[in-house]
């Protein structure tokens, strides 16, 4: 190898450094000119062990300022590439301050599931648990211990979805008082238990009905509870939904784990009492059904109705909420038109 050589080297390497358009790259044309063992000029170092006398002094120049050249190349271009990374990074974090902030859509509550929670309070300040159960029952919990043995006439109004095949008569909850029975067999009285869930019937579809709905139960078990008790907490929830000034009436009424038995309408928004479609021409609308427990159903779950009486009730949130927001329709809050929900 020759100065001239050498230096023919050292330009190519130079040129290669300049092109070298990423850190990967410049770091491959380090490599092939100057690794330890092979690069291109440092393996030059290897001949000069060969020379001796003025050829060697001389190459050993050409050598070492050829080397220097490189090396001091490649830092430079290091440099320059590391800049040019670092601009890139921030080019792409760019932030505009003064760009408008994106508007984030809160959700909220259904009216239903708002209707339900405030329901939930309501009992719970007069000293009421909440409890789920089950959305399929039994037989036995859904109608015989609640006194609605297989025939008997009520079971007539509450058709629901069978479990086909299943041996202890499985089905879709057809309403929540199951759950009295189920807390009344686990538990000891007093019972001040409320029950919001999901239950279904086959019912027809109209303005009040819809065969999948809601149902809040209540119960309450103690000593010397009476209908004066029932009919003064109904009048207390009412009035806490509805306000003081909404007509709410009971009257009689007939279930078989009852007696005796009323039932709560609210006064229809829609026609304030005169009778429209959406309160069948009747003016009222039922929002529950109610009464004092059944002897007999006290005793299928164990509690001694010499000693402990109390009443019950289940009530219907979605009827409920439809005449808290004056809905036409209790369909219409299943319909997900967000234009109705938007309105809560
Ligand atoms: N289970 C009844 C229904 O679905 C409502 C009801 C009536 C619940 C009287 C009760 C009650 O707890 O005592 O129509």
């Amino acid at each position: 190898m020759t100065g001239d050589d050498l230096q023919a080297l050292a330009s190519r390497a130079l040129e290669e450094i300049a092109g070298a358009v990423d850190l990967d790259q410049l770091e491959l044309v380090r490599r092939r000119y100057m690794a330890r063992h092979g690069g291109l000029i440092t393996s030059v170092a290897a001949e000069l062990g060969g020379l001796s006398g003025p050829a060697r002094a001389l190459l050993g120049r050409e050598f070492n300022s050829a080397k220097g050249t490189v090396v001091d190349a490649l830092a430079e271009r290091q440099v320059t590439l590391e800049e040019e990374r670092a601009g890139g990074g921030l080019a792409d974090e760019w932030l505009d301050l003064s760009h408008p902030v994106h508007h984030l859509e809160r959700g909220h509550q259904h009216p239903v599931a708002r209707t339900i929670r405030e329901i939930e309070d309501i009992f719970t300040r007069l000293g009421y648990t909440s409890v789920a159960g089950p959305e399929i029952e039994d037989d036995l919990h859904n109608f015989e211990l609640l006194n609605m043995p297989p025939e008997h006439p009520a079971r007539d109004a509450h058709d629901t979805f069978y479990l086909s095949g299943a041996a202890v008569g499985w089905l879709y909850r057809t309403h929540t008082s199951p759950m009295q029975m189920r807390t009344m067999l686990a538990g000891a009285p007093p019972f001040r238990i409320i029950v919001p869930g999901k239950v279904a019937r086959r019912d027809n579809p109209d303005p009040t009905h819809n065969p999948v709905f809601h149902q809040v139960e209540g119960l309450c078990v103690d000593q010397g509870v009476t209908v004066g008790d029932l009919k003064g907490t109904l009048e207390h929830v009412a009035r806490e939904l509805f306000g003081a000034e909404r007509g709410v009436r009971l009257r009689s009424s007939y279930f078989p784990y009852t007696e005796p038995s009323l039932e709560a309408d609210v006064a229809c928004g829609i026609c304030n009492g005169i009778g429209c479609r959406s309160c069948h021409g009747k003016g009222w609308i039922e929002i529950l059904g109610s009464g004092m427990v059944h002897p007999a159903v006290l005793r299928n779950a164990g509690v001694d109705p010499d000693r402990y009486s109390g009443f019950a009730f289940g009530m219907g949130p979605d009827r409920i909420a439809a005449l808290r927001y004056s809905l036409r329709d209790v369909r219409d809050l299943y319909e997900n038109d967000m234009r109705l929900l938007e309105c809560f």
